[in-house]
């Protein structure tokens, strides 16, 4: 199989993930929980993943770096913060559902800052008419359909003018994309570990600005337990029940393999395969490519549609011939409605840093397959 749905999650792990997490079964128990041999194993491994986080995303307290079980957790923990029923948000046009569902559940006032595709500068301007009255805003760094890296280093500028805390939804950037959490100066940042950080699924990464936050689970935390109120410090207020050792400890070595290669690197791997599909897939007819022209705005994820052809049909053909994709609304249909694909759907082809050339060549070949 060739394997290119990455946005969905990163199938291909590097060797020392898979090792971490069976080496974390077998050798550790709860941390905080006991000063004997395997507790403090496993707290050593969680605290040398929260310290590799901070490092990675400069963030400057450790205990700003919060374990979740996806970045669909985070994102609630952030909004349920931040959002009331009937406060105004503003969003991007490029939201996953981990984002307008919490919001349209809470009963939030939600105002989509919508912006065509690829135009950062109309992203921004987008904000800025939208942001005055607002309770909070939320922004995708990139769009999990797209590919689209929005501009949230000048949305953010602009939250913190207006004194907007802004959530910023860094799901299809962490492990490419860079994040300077102390610099951007958000009040939260979620993600997941199982997509470009290379963690095993189960895992996340919630970012906070402080302590002020509500926690969306109640629980024993090891710490303060006479007390019937949650912990008031982080890490402890949101990281209630047994911490997911195997998953942080695989979640360690993704970020230090990460680490060694460096995002950039990885960002510039992906954007080549997806420079080289592009250009083959622009030979063939009947075939309409999402992708930006200034390259600096799009990561490893290319939406595609086929003309005269169902893109879940389209998928199926592919998984047939061997190339593993996703097709639909991708659990996004405000980027489609933004995009103008709701109607139709499309099939992302999505790249990581374990695809080759020679992959991709086979992918497009398959695509103009179809097509015939
Ligand atoms: N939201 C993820 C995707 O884009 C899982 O497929």
């Amino acid at each position: 199989m060739i394997y290119l749905d990455s946005a969905a999650t990163t199938l291909q792990k590097p060797a020392a993930v898979r090792y971490a997490v069976s080496e974390a079964m077998r050798t550790m128990s709860s941390p905080g929980r006991g000063g004997y041999e395997s507790a403090m194993l496993a707290a050593d491994t969680v605290l040398d993943c929260r310290m590799a986080l901070a490092d990675l995303f400069c963030v400057r307290e450790l205990e700003q770096v919060i374990f979740t079980s996806s970045a669909t957790h985070g994102l609630n923990i952030a909004i349920r913060s931040l959002v009331k029923p009937g406060d105004r948000v503003v969003i991007s046009g490029y939201e996953h559902n981990a984002v307008w569902r919490p919001l349209w559940g809470i009963g939030a006032d939600i105002r989509v800052a919508a912006s065509p595709l690829f135009r950062p500068e109309d992203a921004v301007a987008a904000f800025q008419k939208a942001l005055p009255g607002a309770k909070a805003a939320v922004c995708c760094q990139v769009s999990n359909v797209f590919g689209y890296i929005l501009p949230v280093e000048q949305i953010a500028a602009l939250c913190r003018r207006e004194g907007v805390p802004l959530i910023v939804d860094a799901s299809q950037a962490a492990g490419s994309v860079g994040l300077d959490f102390e610099k951007l100066g958000c009040a939260f940042a979620a993600m997941p570990g199982h997509k470009g950080l290379m963690g095993p699924q189960g895992t996340g990464v919630l970012l906070c600005r402080d302590g002020d936050v509500e926690p969306l689970f109640y629980g024993g935390t090891g710490s303060v337990s006479q007390q019937a109120e949650m912990p008031a410090f982080l890490p402890d207020r949101l990281e209630p029940g047994t911490h997911n050792v195997p998953g942080i400890a695989g979640l360690l070595a993704g970020v230090r393999w990460l680490q060694g290669r460096t995002c950039a690197a990885v960002l510039d791997h992906e954007r080549q395969l997806l420079e080289d599909f592009s250009q083959r897939l622009a030979g063939l007819d009947r075939v309409r490519l999402f992708k930006a022209e200034d390259p600096a705005c799009q990561a490893g994820v290319l939406s595609v549609q086929l003309e005269g052809m169902d893109c879940e049909e389209a998928a199926e053909a592919l998984a047939g011939r061997g190339i593993a994709v996703r097709a639909g609304l991708h659990c996004a249909p405000l980027a489609h409605e933004t995009a103008g694909t709701l109607e139709q759907g499309t099939v992302r082809f999505s790249f990581s840093p374990f695809n080759t050339f020679q992959e991709v060549a086979a992918a497009a070949e398959a695509v103009g397959d179809i097509l015939a």
